[in-house]
């Protein structure tokens, strides 16, 4: 099905099981334990042998020399596979460091051997015998000194009449500039695969957004084709953007399942998770803003640095500043500098996460230097068109709704507008608040629906349920579609051998993904209504019934009775992403109190409005803006991978180092969404919201800091050693 014209009136849209705020179908098996995890495929593989991944100890440089004689002949080791034998091997096209490094090292902690023994701790054991000699390089590991040493590599993204010279002359302007840290994904589940050899095909269950790219990427890797390559990924303990694309676990269980004759588990530690995989890459925003005294903005500029290995790519910062406000000037660009740290890559809202961290704070600040409440002078600069292409309107833009509604229910109007205002006791007390906007992604995405014998419905496809709810508005969608009972519908998800869908990143995957199993219902629906003689004109599938406009009515069973009918399609979007600008937007308003002697910032209260197209299950979505409010509260207080330097690495490679929200970190969180569909966005006329709920949040809390003490703070995170000199001389 090609969904090339907006949404008309569909089945979707009689909404008695979409949009109900139904529990997730996985809950149960989740909460007991029986969900199998990447790791816990005993049933499949019951003689998995266990590999230890070692990781390089340098930064950049080589391998001069590695002696693996001790460790193979350690109790219980079965392999040692190293770049020496592991036969020739491709770079994964989507990874920029090389799975298995040796001799050259690219990062530190870059997997440069798996030992496979008996148990985990014989191969743990048996990998500190070997003996590795480097030779180490300097490396660029200093994101600020490399930015002050070279240009880097320019990317001009915006360019709109004169930045520069309407800049010059704004009557009232700001020029600031912001840093946000390295940052990581710390999901729960971390990378894991068991690998299984029969002959030449490999099945590999591994904890994966993308099943179709992991397969393809396993097979290029490997130099098989990937019809021998299955990549089976069900149930995933947390993504954010760490395992859109395999790494070293992936691989290297099927290197060493191949070299010990036997299934292997690899599970990478905590401690190896931080340096060996990804992480959301540091930026340095410079954002300088002019307008005229009646708030409205004239200039807006911004820039991005960040780094990452040779080939990499930067981090998008400046993405919502391209659409968020109207402004007849307008530059934006980023520049990427080359460092020798781990690989950088997409970290939930990819660009616009930390990019409006940095640009809320810069919003706040020109409010306050126009004398303007930072709500009004938002709405005074929301424009109904792209404001880079005019003649390119919203899909949506309902974000004047959000910061009213949001305002109204959070009690803004009792906000003091003077920094220091309010006090409770030992409490500076601020209220803070930032716009959200995260682009609205779409992707091709496929499904296979089966109606059995006895009226039950089976959906197949490759999709992802990474702790977001796929499972459940999956069926959600079948039930809508073909009339029947959620309890009716299965749904099979994360196996190659299904159809493509659209995955899980980018917040893409609950529209695209549904929208796909829209597709397959539909030619399963023409495929019944054949079965039955009915005219498809008029036909309604409801209550487990098919009625046609005569008003003849059958049990949905009776079309299957001689046997099982399946119906397979793809949902092709054209180009209503190009006519339309696709986005989501919210608004964040946040309470904190300060700790008048420490410094130490207790969040009070946090409220999240979001208009993001119609919402497929209000329970499973606002489970995903709460959890993305949480990450913004790590990611303005808490997090920051600390850098050696020296050394090239992340220093706190663990979750007592890297500091996350807790619960008792988190207070009562409410969340709106705003009634409304998207007909551009899909049949399902939804758009993604697990993204937006992040977006903003930082600043919203920065904002508040600010309000509750004077202190301006521009360096993320806001820990209680950047506000001491802003404290009450008297606490
Ligand atoms: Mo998301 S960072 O595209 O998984």
């Amino acid at each position: 099905m090609k969904f090339d014209t907006p949404a008309s009136e569909n089945p979707i849209d009689r909404l008695t099981v979409v949009g109900k705020a139904l529990d997730r179908i996985d809950g149960p098996l989740k909460t007991t334990g029986r969900a199998v995890y990447a790791y816990e495929h005993h049933d499949e593989a019951p003689d998995a042998a266990v590999g230890y991944v070692l990781g390089a100890a340098i930064a950049k440089g080589k391998i001069s020399a590695m002696d693996v004689d001790a460790a193979r002949n350690a109790p219980g080791v079965l392999a040692v596979v190293t770049a020496q034998n592991a036969g020739k091997l491709g770079k994964g096209k989507m990874n920029t460091a090389t799975l298995l490094g040796g001799p050259h090292v690219e990062h530190y902690h870059q997997a440069i051997a798996v030992v496979v023994a008996q148990t985990f701790e014989q191969a743990r054991a048996a990998s500190a015998l070997i003996r590795v000699t480097y030779k180490g390089e300097k490396g660029a590991f200093d994101l600020a000194a490399a930015r002050k040493a070279s240009p880097g590599k320019h990317i001009p993204k915006t360019s709109v009449g004169d930045f520069e010279d309407a800049f010059a002359s704004a009557p009232v302007k700001t020029d600031r500039t912001y840093t946000t840290p390295d940052q990581s994904h710390a999901m729960m589940e971390p990378h894991a695969s068991t690998a299984v050899w029969k002959g030449d095909e490999l099945t590999l269950w591994t904890s994966s957004q993308m099943v179709a790219w992991g397969r393809s990427e396993v097979a290029r890797t490997l130099g098989i084709p990937k019809e021998k390559v299955r990549l089976i990924s069900p149930y995933v303990g947390g993504g954010f953007g760490a395992k859109l694309f395999v790494r070293a676990d992936a691989l290297l269980a099927a290197l060493g399942a191949r070299a010990a004759g036997r299934p292997v588990k690899v599970a990478l530690p905590r401690p190896l998770v931080i340096n060996n995989t990804t992480h959301r890459p540091a930026t340095i925003q410079r954002i300088r803003l002019g307008a005229q005294r009646d708030g409205k903005l004239t200039a807006i500029g911004h820039e991005s640095w960040s780094g990452d290995l040779p080939g990499g790519q930067p981090e998008e910062a400046v993405q919502q500043t391209q659409f968020l406000y109207a402004g007849a000037n307008r530059m934006s660009a980023l520049n990427l500098m080359t460092l020798d740290l781990p690989e950088g890559n997409a970290m939930r809202a990819p660009g616009e996460a930390p990019g409006m961290m940095a640009l809320e704070i810069a919003m706040d600040e020109m409010a306050e230097a126009l004398g303007m409440d930072p709500v009004e002078f938002r709405v005074c600069n929301d424009t109904p068109v792209d404001p880079s292409a005019p003649h390119r309107p919203f899909s949506q833009r309902r974000l004047v709704e959000c910061l009213r509604t949001g305002a109204q229910r959070f009690g803004w109007a009792d906000r003091h507008a003077k920094p220091g205002g309010r006090r409770e006791g030992q409490w500076l007390v601020g209220m803070g608040m930032a716009c959200a906007y995260r682009n609205n992604l779409v992707m091709k995405s496929a499904a296979r629906v089966r109606l059995d014998t006895d009226g039950g419905i089976i959906v197949e496809t490759d999709m992802t349920d990474i702790g977001t709810g796929s499972y459940t508005i999956i069926a959600q969608t079948a039930a809508e579609m073909l009339g029947v009972p959620l309890a009716k519908v299965a749904v099979r998800l994360g196996d190659s051998s299904f159809p493509v869908s659209a995955g899980s990143g980018g917040q893409w995957g609950a529209n695209s993904a549904t929208a796909g199993v829209y597709a397959a219902c539909m030619k399963l629906r023409a495929a019944v209504l054949e079965k039955l003689g009915y005219a498809a004109q008029g036909a309604v599938f409801a209550d487990g019934a098919v009625t046609d406009a005569e008003g003849r009515s059958a049990p949905l069973a009776q079309a299957a009775e001689h046997g099982e009918l399946v119906a397979e399609d793809v949902l092709e979007f054209g180009d209503l992403d190009k006519k339309f600008q696709q986005s989501t937007f919210g608004a964040h308003f946040v309470e904190v109190g300060v700790d008048a002697a420490t410094g130490e910032t207790r969040i009070r209260r946090m409220l999240a409005v979001c208009a993001a197209g119609r919402i497929l299950n209000p329970k499973t979505a606002r489970s995903q803006v709460i959890g993305a409010m949480t990450m913004g509260v790590g990611a303005a207080l808490m997090e920051e991978l600390a850098v050696d330097l020296r050394a090239g690495f992340f220093v706190n490679h663990d979750l007592a180092g890297y500091e996350v929200p807790v619960h008792a970190d988190i207070p009562r969180q409410e969340v709106i969404f705003l009634d409304e569909e998207d007909p551009v966005s899909s049949p399902m006329k939804a758009k993604g919201v697990g993204e937006l709920g992040l977006c903003g949040v930082g600043a919203a809390i920065a904002n508040a800091i600010y309000n509750a003490t004077g202190a301006r703070v521009r360096d993320y995170p806001i820990t209680l050693d950047k506000l001491l000199g802003y404290l009450p001389e008297d606490p």
